[in-house]
């Protein structure tokens, strides 16, 4: 993996050099807490590296009383505080904030969407060619629908159905809480605005090592022939954090791991793993693969749940040796909350690629480590050799997309240590990227960003997409919402997750990775 890399640009998601001459980013929710923590710190980042268009603004818009300077008083401690490179370079911010403008304004308030609008054809009028526009939704998701019709009601918007989209809207997560809810918002969003003028975010989308699965598998001709139910015994999707809810047990008590981190993350990651080749990198080509592997996932009737799926509570423990509390003492959860911070789920994909072969999704909160990584575990050979030398078993291959941290890839294989004696031993190739690369991995907020700005959607959720994947989680939630858990709190802060798991895997005859 070392050498003399050749790298190649491919035409997908991230900066392909389609900057427009100028842009502007208006960003709604300005005064939250999206905005200072990912998105300005993702744009200081794209202005220090040159990344950014010529003609440049940002036009925050929200309900607080702030001047220009006070919006870029608080982005500059922001930027200190949650930039991945800290307030690297004066000059660059100086030149930055420059850029960063404020007007206040009620979401429900059309006269202020129409201030709104002068500011920005103001900006508009300097330029040579119209800029393009990003508008980005960072208020709270119930908020989404009105703010796209407010915004298109003061023609900040205008639906563009030929051509590329000059203005593009980015939506960020949770869109919608089920089903029904996710295609009422696509409902009203296509009222406003065509599909290609739509930005669904999910930032797992932007992380580097997630769209080197594609690259992986797409870019490299000897993964390929044994990416199938021939080789591949079962594959292991996780996603664990040692966090807990930090700060945020009111959305969290409503939401649980299946809202917050299967529909999304979790099912995006299945796609890439196991979707078809895309006919091309456009985003559409890609869009169609995920969404028809999500329409060959079997989906779970209720009456299933409690085969294919396994939940849990954390309760308190220890984590690198500190005691944290368990979910039912954080700040804004219910004392007797059944709220679920742990899920495993078994998935089984019908089409000729990966009938038989399941694939096993879970994340938690409060786990013993924090680690998001694809496993694929491959068959055993079909006969022991060794037995007559007390080798009892050989380990199977197993191939890791390690996403973060330590990201990286790794395939274990069996090798023979020097010596007299036949013995069997595990041992894995390892490409790392901080030693390939150094530790200069963007942001995934600045991929997107850069993408929005540029208009490339590949990385963004279709509205198909975003309506299967609740279509697959909802008997889930739902089941679990009626049938109320007896044993809460069941697995302790510091582990692996409750024992039932454990025994969910072991019924299969296999076991979970501790990464
Ligand atoms: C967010 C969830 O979408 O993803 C959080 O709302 C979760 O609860 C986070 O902690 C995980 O993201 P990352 O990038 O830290 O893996």
């Amino acid at each position: 993996m070392y050498g003399d890399p050749h790298t190649h640009a491919a035409a997908t998601g991230s900066g392909q050099g389609k900057r427009p001459h100028a842009c502007v980013v208006i960003i709604f929710g300005a005064s939250g807490d999206l905005t200072k923590r990912k998105l300005i710190p993702a744009l200081y980042n794209l202005a220090l590296e040159n990344r950014l268009p010529e003609r440049f603004a940002v036009v925050g818009y929200a309900r607080s009383e702030l001047s220009h300077e006070s919006f870029r008083a608080r982005l500059r401690a922001a930027v200190r505080e949650f930039s991945r490179t800290g307030l690297k370079d004066e000059a660059v911010w100086e030149k930055f904030a420059a850029t960063l403008y404020y007007v206040r304004g009620g979401y429900d308030e059309p006269e202020s969407y129409q201030r709104l609008k002068e500011f920005i054809d103001a900006f508009d009028r300097g330029s040579r060619a119209l800029p393009a526009r990003v508008l980005y939704l960072a208020t709270p998701p119930e908020l989404y629908g009105a703010v796209i019709e407010r915004m298109s009601a003061a023609g900040l918007a205008p639906r563009e159905t030929d051509g590329e989209a000059r203005t593009r809207v980015v939506i960020e997560k949770p869109f919608g809480t089920d089903l029904q809810t996710a295609q009422e918002l696509n409902h009203r969003v296509h009222e406003s605005l065509d599909e290609k003028q739509v930005y669904r975010i999910d930032h797992y989308l932007g992380k580097e090592t997630v769209q080197n699965i594609m690259v992986f598998r797409f870019a490299n001709a000897v993964f390929e022939p044994v990416w199938n139910r021939r080789y591949v015994d079962h594959v292991q999707i996780t996603a664990a954090e040692s966090v807990g809810v930090e700060g945020r047990g009111g959305y969290y008590d409503e939401a649980g791991v299946v809202r917050d981190m299967f529909q999304n993350h979790l099912l995006q990651l299945l796609c890439l793993t196991a979707m078809e080749p895309p006919v091309s990198f456009s985003a559409d080509a890609v869009r169609d693969e995920k969404g028809k592997l999500l329409k060959s996932v079997r989906p779970i009737a209720p009456e299933e749940v409690a085969a294919a799926a396994v939940r849990g509570q954390y309760a308190g423990g220890k984590i690198d040796g500190a005691e944290v509390t368990g979910y039912r003492q954080e700040p804004g959860v219910a004392r007797g909350s059944t709220t679920v911070t742990y899920a495993a789920i078994k998935l089984a994909i019908d089409n000729w690629r990966w009938e038989g072969v399941p694939f096993y999704l879970r994340s938690g909160k409060r786990m013993a480590k924090r680690v998001t990584e694809v496993a694929i575990q491959f068959k055993r050979p079909p006969l022991l050799l060794f037995k007559s030398h007390a080798v009892e078993a050989v380990n199977p291959n197993v191939l890791v997309m390690r996403i973060q941290p330590d990201e990286g890839v790794s395939l274990t294989f069996e090798v023979k240590p020097p010596g007299p004696d036949m013995v069997i031993k595990p041992l894995s190739l390892d490409f790392k990227y901080e030693q390939a690369f150094g530790n200069s991995s963007p942001e995934a907020y600045e991929t997107l960003l850069e993408d929005c700005i540029e208009g490339d959607s590949t990385l963004f959720t279709r509205h198909d997409w975003v309506e299967s994947a609740w279509a697959l989680m909802d008997p889930i939630i739902q089941v679990w919402k009626l049938s109320k858990p007896k044993n809460f709190p069941n697995y302790d802060a510091g582990g692996w997750g409750p024992g039932a798991a454990d025994e969910f895997m072991e019924r299969d005859g296999r076991r979970w990775r501790q990464p």
